[in-house]
């Protein structure tokens, strides 16, 4: 257990909260996010209507998780290594060691698909857990434990993910030490998403950014940030548009992915706000108006790719804005 609760529990909560979940089980839908936004490295995400995980979970007598995958990603059944056990198992021993979790996940947001994939699986089984322990924990207790299935996915602590997809809508981590989370309206978005069927892993794509920046770079980069949150929040497209650039990572890690200057190039093209690399890729995102534009940039995306002999799957979606969701 290594944060400090928001709100310290007592035996007599924990026991209630035990007692009152017995015999029940939650099942939640955990949505796919869209990290950085091209120019928030680490401090904005946005939820996404679909691809969403399914997951559902009841307790248990002994203080431990068990794990059934539903999928076939043959993801690690020990707690230990998989990113829903992590954050149950910093649950369990908050809850004093009292109860444990079984947990049934059938993923639909592929790993190492820049879709937040990991977060959903961390974020979704703590805000079940949470459900059915009558909301013993506070939104920011299920950040802190999440993030720990981030750490494993990925080497680091990051919300960017994590806060989208269980908030919904549009998410700025101003800080995680102490968390600061604030949701940033937007007007319609309509997204569209094509994944590469590559896998890049957010740990070697986090390994190969620079370390150090310039700092003209870094005007450049605060500036759209601040361009791009007042853009969402007047609901002004067109700085929204200009605002989708990004100066420090795009231009390292698009590197890892196939036909991205393309893939952008065309989008744009077809009518798109703007994009870029979704999370750490290799999924490439745009964000467009209206849902026409939506479907001729995904067009424009199956036609680069069509002439690539990499398979790849499109979403067109918009904004999740309610979050996890129980089903
Ligand atoms: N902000 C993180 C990164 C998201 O870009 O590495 C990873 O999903």
């Amino acid at each position: 257990m290594e944060n400090e609760l928001s709100v310290s529990l007592s035996a007599t909560n924990i026991k209630e909260a035990i007692d009152s979940a017995w015999g029940k089980q939650c099942t939640v839908h955990a949505p796919g996010t869209v990290a950085n936004l091209v120019c928030g490295f680490d401090i904005l995400g946005l939820a996404l209507n679909d691809p969403s995980d399914i997951m559902t979970i009841k307790l248990i007598d002994k203080p431990e998780v068990i794990i059934h995958n539903i999928d076939e990603f043959n993801l690690p059944t020990d707690p230990k290594k998989n990113v829903a056990g992590v954050p149950l198992l910093d649950m369990i021993e908050r809850l004093d060691n009292q109860a444990g979790f079984e947990i049934r996940i059938e993923k639909k947001i592929k790993p190492g698909s820049g879709l937040g994939s990991s977060a959903a699986s961390a974020a979704g089984g703590v805000v079940a857990a949470n459900h059915l322990l009558g909301n013993l924990f506070s939104r920011n207790d299920l950040v802190q434990m999440a993030m720990l299935g981030e750490r494993l996915a990925s080497g680091v602590k990051h919300a960017d993910n994590i806060a989208p997809c269980i908030m919904g809508g549009v998410t700025l981590i101003r800080s995680i030490l102490p968390l600061d989370i604030i949701s940033i309206p937007s007007p319609p978005l309509y997204v569209t998403i094509v994944h590469p069927q590559i896998e890049v892993r957010t740990e070697d794509a986090r390994q190969i950014l620079r370390k150090q920046i310039l700092l003209k770079d870094a005007i450049k980069q605060w500036g759209n940030i601040a361009g791009l949150v007042a853009g969402l929040m007047k609901g002004d497209y067109e700085l929204i548009s200009r605002s989708l650039e990004d100066v420090l990572i795009e231009p390292v890690r698009s590197i890892l992915i196939p036909a991205f200057a393309e893939v952008k190039y065309r989008c744009i093209e077809a009518g798109a706000m703007g994009g870029g690399i979704s999370g750490s890729g290799p999924s490439i995102f745009m964000l467009s108006r209206d849902e026409t534009t939506a479907y001729k940039v995904e067009d424009a995306m199956k036609k680069v790719y069509a002439d690539t002999n990499i398979s790849f799957y499109t979403y067109v979606t918009t904004v999740n804005t309610s979050g996890v969701k129980f089903v």
